[in-house]
């Protein structure tokens, strides 16, 4: 094993959902004033939605434990049994959450397109279709897009779907676990983006650093609707504020992701330069695709070997694994995962050059 760091602790690339808490967090958990949130209200709970929702240049906000709940309390809200939901292809909602759909009973039909986008098209003769008419009560977009990489659709996509569902009497959700994110590579304030839809879900627990946590946003009807669904579901906490004070330290942190998504450019010149194949697609924001196919190895084979090397990866597709970058990996742990991927490369490559020739 070449692997020149063996005693540091491993460069954990699976998830930035890894993030734990900052100091400034748990001194804002101690002194945050608490209450009852379904009783009078949590007074932190309440701050954070009134600033989060201030942030998306919405009326009112929702906490919720997790941006799955906050997806499925929006679809729930919007569209019921029989009605038509329209999603991104790729996205988070339909692919790994799926709860919307068993909830609702509504049908859910995916339309792909490059890059998280919907393919316009596509889009219009899914909404003109004859035959099998339900009425299309929902759409939704996810921005960054996890699946795409990190791709951020561009704003002009997302006005024109929005303007589309509003005709239709449908409403726009975006899933924005990762918006801030967005807005930063777009260098846009985060209302930009929310502005292009009826309601958006933001995760708190990700690159933000909190240790769980999502807000909803939207008018206030919608959240006066989605806070009864919250209940239903079991989604309402008492003393909510504890973990919502982090989610205000949190959304201050916005401005440091930045650094995530130079640090995952980076990372994309270092494993170009071990091999070009492996990276089709240059990162827009903390997200990294790693395409493995040229190896003749499974992302999988790879996931084993990089972790022997010292750097924890998650198998993605087949042939693809996926990196993503957070506020636990530093420039030089960016070195040492480059250094990584070229020594696995090196075992991996040769290994099936060996394999073809006998
Ligand atoms: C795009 C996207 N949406 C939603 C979620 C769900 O977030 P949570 O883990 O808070 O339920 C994730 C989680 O990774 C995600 O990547």
């Amino acid at each position: 094993m070449t692997f020149d760091s063996s005693d540091l602790p491993a460069i954990d690339l699976r998830s930035d959902t890894v993030t734990l808490p900052t100091e400034a967090m748990y001194e804002r958990m101690r002194s945050a004033p608490l209450g009852d949130d379904a009783l009078d209200g949590d007074p932190t709970a309440r701050e954070l939605e009134g600033r989060t929702a201030e942030l998306l240049g919405k009326a009112a906000g929702l906490f919720l434990p997790s941006c799955t709940m906050a997806n499925l309390v929006a679809t729930l809200v919007h569209a019921g049994r029989a009605e038509q939901v329209i999603v991104q292809a790729d996205s988070h909602l339909y692919n790994a959450e799926r709860g919307a759909a068993v909830l609702t009973g509504a049908f859910f039909l995916p339309i792909g397109g490059p890059d998280g986008t919907m393919e316009m098209a596509a889009l219009h003769d899914a909404l003109d279709a004859r035959g099998l008419r339900l009425r299309t009560a929902m759409l939704a977009l996810e921005t960054s897009h996890n699946s795409a990489g990190g791709a951020v659709p561009p704003l002009v996509h997302m006005a024109e779907v929005h303007a589309l569902a509003a005709e239709r009497g449908a409403a726009l959700h975006i899933d924005g676990a990762r918006l801030f994110n967005a807005a930063t590579f777009l260098d846009v304030e985060a209302d930009r983006i929310a502005a292009h839809c009826d309601s958006v879900a933001i995760c708190l627990s990700k690159g933000l650093s909190a240790p769980l946590g999502a807000v909803l946003a939207g008018s206030l009807s919608f959240i006066e609707q989605a806070r009864a669904v919250r209940r239903m579901l079991g989604g309402q906490q008492r003393q909510a504020g504890i973990v919502a004070a982090a989610g205000l330290v949190a959304l201050d942190m916005r401005g440091r992701l930045i650094e995530d998504h130079v640090r995952t450019a980076r990372l994309a010149d270092l494993l170009h330069a071990v091999e070009p194949s492996l990276v089709p697609r240059f990162p827009e924001t903390n997200i990294l695709l790693v395409d493995v196919a040229a190896s003749g190895h499974s992302a999988a084979e790879w996931c084993e070997t990089l972790a022997t090397c010292g750097v924890l990866v998650r198998p993605w597709r087949r042939y693809t694994l996926r990196c993503v970058l957070h506020r636990h990996i530093d420039d030089d742990a960016i070195e040492r995962a480059g250094r990584a991927f070229a020594t696995a490369a090196g075992q991996l490559f040769r290994a099936r050059a060996v394999r073809d020739r006998s």
